[in-house]
């Protein structure tokens, strides 16, 4: 534990999880100190899942498993845009192999630490100018149209779109703000003026960003440029977004602004996400609950339907409200019961297209979104796998009524308008009384089973009874109870491997498992209070992305490798990494699984972990960087060529007791902590990690 925070942390009333109060509050609405949203008595380790499903997908899988479209993270793009030019391409290269750099050990600092042998750079940081015209950043004497032109805070996703091998476009999320560390004497966030509550409005949504490489190196800089054709920000202030699919222009996504249902204006708490074939960004709309108020003042037929979300509806401001009423009528659920419905999508941005509204799509179904990452199925039809970030809440994916087409952009940009969502119920293999909920592995030497995707719409055809296709669309926790989805420990980021097709998902922690009345272990989420979190590995059966049935396993189960809770592929425990609360996935072109951490547990700060998934090493976690004091890891994004690494530095100095006049961090720049996107690159040129 960083000494500042020791020393305030007598201050702090809180918290529940392992991350600081002051996070608690900003980012999830202090959502730890609240029930948990789900209630439901299904079961969580379904008893309803076929006894008769096979195995045989396991050895089935594999790279045979989809279409490998690329060699990375980056999906390699060959689509030709029907319209915009340059198209987005593949960076050449992809020359990853066994990880061999030398870990870094956890620490404490206030910098940015990476492996001897590599840099790092500050590519852009809150308040940069990203439209041309944007004003020089001034703290104190901030203006919502400024930040609209400006970086925003708090930046989140990564993903970077090349359109050469030397320029690329740079899409980031810009999840919540921290009003202490923006605004010099703050006091409260009641004692905000409008405009201060506007720049945080602004200060929300996404950037896009041109930027280039320098020299022939791995590092990347903003393009500076007065005609720059994709920069763009999108924010939570005034960017207008269209409905998408089944659930568009259904009575509870109207308003009286928008009596139709059809356009939403911004966007709220854009969490993970991912870059998709045809080179747009999805981005998931996570924590959208705590910027309403007035819950206790609905029509009481849409209590239930709230509170399943986690919006109060027994007290006019829920703890966490970010007060944004003040500025904008429609944060009021009293005078606009249906606005939060409009929130808790995936959201897809096109950057060749700045003049396009993002859209939300609403046939991938509403729940606290951290991200979606799409791989094309042998079928062609395209499969999204999704997390809804939230203590004992589901998986899902999509897969889309449409194909993909390799060279017919305009026709993959509607691929994600119209399909099939399933939620994900598991199963383990050992009997019950050996998953003890100690962390102690099961006699078979394994946390692993069998699962299935239980369909809940199709198109407009509802499968669960009672709901049409727009409620369980709208309402998809509800359907996902209904059903008997598995309640797991926050799956967060969820990510198809393009090397073996197998996903991986973040539990990022639980500490309500097995805690009073709320649920017990099963093999899938396996430890009482589970403060560290753990890997969940999905496999298809045969291979099939869009097929019914999956195997999984737990490749790791995350913590001090000293402790006899903890799991790390088979591998020697004393030769690997500690890693708490992983948070994002992401994969270089051997395959290698990187892991950012969110609300280290053990007491370092968060950091960037990679390491081998398949053969011998799997398991031999190695911690690749560090970030500064109080901040959490967020992207990853690993380039396709594997020259360049990309980490979101989130929430630096979000230390309870902290202000922008007396900051707990001071990174980037020596004077106070600014949130910021950092790319990091071997010095020789080589390919990172390797
Ligand atoms: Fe925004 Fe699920 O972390
Ligand atoms: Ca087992
Ligand atoms: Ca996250
Ligand atoms: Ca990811």
């Amino acid at each position: 534990m960083p000494d500042i925070r020791r020393r305030l942390l007598p201050l702090l009333g809180h918290s529940g999880g392992s991350r600081d109060a002051m996070t608690c509050l900003y980012r999830c609405g202090n959502a730890c100190d609240h029930p948990v949203p789900n209630e439901t008595d299904n079961p969580y380790l379904g008893d309803v899942v076929s006894s008769a499903m096979s195995r045989r997908g396991l050895l089935a899988a594999g790279g045979a498993g989809a279409l490998v479209l690329g060699l990375s993270s980056t999906p390699a793009i060959a689509a030709t845009p029907a319209s915009a030019a340059p198209a987005p391409v593949a960076l050449k290269g992809g020359k990853a192999g066994p990880l061999t750099f030398k870990a870094i050990p956890p620490n404490q600092l206030d910098s940015l630490i990476v492996p001897n042998g590599y840099d790092s750079s500050v590519v852009i940081r809150w308040g940069d100018p990203v439209v041309p015209g944007a004003p020089e950043f001034s703290l104190g004497r901030q203006t919502a149209k400024a930040q609209s032109l400006q970086f925003g805070y708090n930046n989140d996703f990564v993903g970077v779109i090349p359109i050469s091998d030397d320029r690329a476009l740079l899409v980031v999320n810009h999840e919540y703000t921290n009003e202490e560390l923006m605004f010099p004497g703050f006091t409260s966030l009641d004692a905000l003026s409008v405009e201060q509550l506007k720049v945080a409005m602004a200060a929300h949504g996404l950037s896009v960003v041109e930027i280039e490489r320098v020299g022939r190196s791995g590092q990347w800089t903003p393009v500076r440029s007065k005609r720059l054709r994709y920069n763009r920000r999108i924010t939570a202030l005034e960017t207008r977004f269209r409905l998408t699919g089944p659930a568009a222009g259904t009575p509870a996504l109207r308003t009286a602004a928008d009596p139709k249902g059809y356009t939403v204006i911004g966007t709220l708490n854009n969490c993970a996400g991912g870059v998709t074939p045809w080179g747009t960004v999805l981005s998931g709309e996570e924590n959208f609950n705590q910027y309403f108020v007035g819950g206790d003042a609905v029509p009481e037929a849409d209590k239930a339907k709230l509170n399943r979300y986690g919006i109060s509806t027994t007290a006019r401001y829920p703890s966490g409200s970010r007060k944004w009423e003040r500025a904008q009528e429609r944060f009021d659920l009293a005078k606009h019961p249906n606005e939060a419905n409009r929130f808790g999508w995936i959201v897809e941005v096109d950057p060749f297209d700045p003049d396009a509204p993002p859209r939300k799509h609403t046939a991938m179904g509403r729940f606290k979104h951290e991200g979606a990452n799409v791989i094309v199925a042998r079928s062609g039809h395209v499969v999204a796998y999704m997390g809804d970030d939230e203590r004992f809440d589901y998986l899902y994916k999509f897969v889309s009524a449409g194909k993909y087409k390799k060279n017919d952009r305009r026709h993959n940009l509607t691929l994600l308008e119209s399909g099939t969502l399933y939620v994900a119920q598991v199963k383990g293999d050992s009997p019950a009384a050996e998953i003890d909920g100690s962390g102690k592995l099961p006699s078979d030497g394994a946390f692993d089973g069998t699962g299935k995707w239980i369909k809940l719409v199709s198109g407009t055809t509802s499968y669960v009874p009672g709901m049409t296709a727009a409620e369980v669309l709208t309402f998809t926790r509800l359907a996902g109870d209904k059903v008997g989805a598995t309640k797991m420990d926050r799956p967060e980021d969820v990510q198809p491997s393009l090397k073996t097709g197998k996903i991986y998902a973040a539990m990022t922690n639980n500490t309500n498992r097995g805690v009073g009345s709320n649920p017990g272990v099963d093999e899938a989420n396996p430890r009482n209070t589970n403060k560290h979190g753990h890997i969940f590995e999905i496999t298809e059966d045969n291979g099939d992305h869009t097929g019914l049935t999956f195997t999984w396993s737990l490749p790791i189960v995350c913590g001090d490798p000293a402790a006899a809770d903890t799991y790390f592929g088979g591998y020697d425990k004393t030769k690997v990494s500690p890693i708490s609360c992983p948070d994002n996935v992401a994969f270089d072109s051997a395959g290698n699984l990187w892991i950012s951490t969110d609300g280290n547990a053990l007491g370092s700060n968060d950091g960037l972990f990679a390491t081998p998934i398949e053969g011998p090493d799997r398991g031999r976690v190695k911690q690749f960087l560090t970030v500064p004091r109080g901040a959490e890891t967020c992207g990853p994004f690993i380039t396709g060529d594997d020259r360049s690494v990309f980490v979101a530095v989130q929430h630096p100095g979000e230390i309870s007791g902290a202000t922008v006049d007396k900051p707990a961090s001071t990174w980037p720049d020596g004077d106070y902590a600014k949130p910021g996107v950092v790319v990091t690159w071997r010095l020789d040129g080589g390919p990172v990690g390797s």
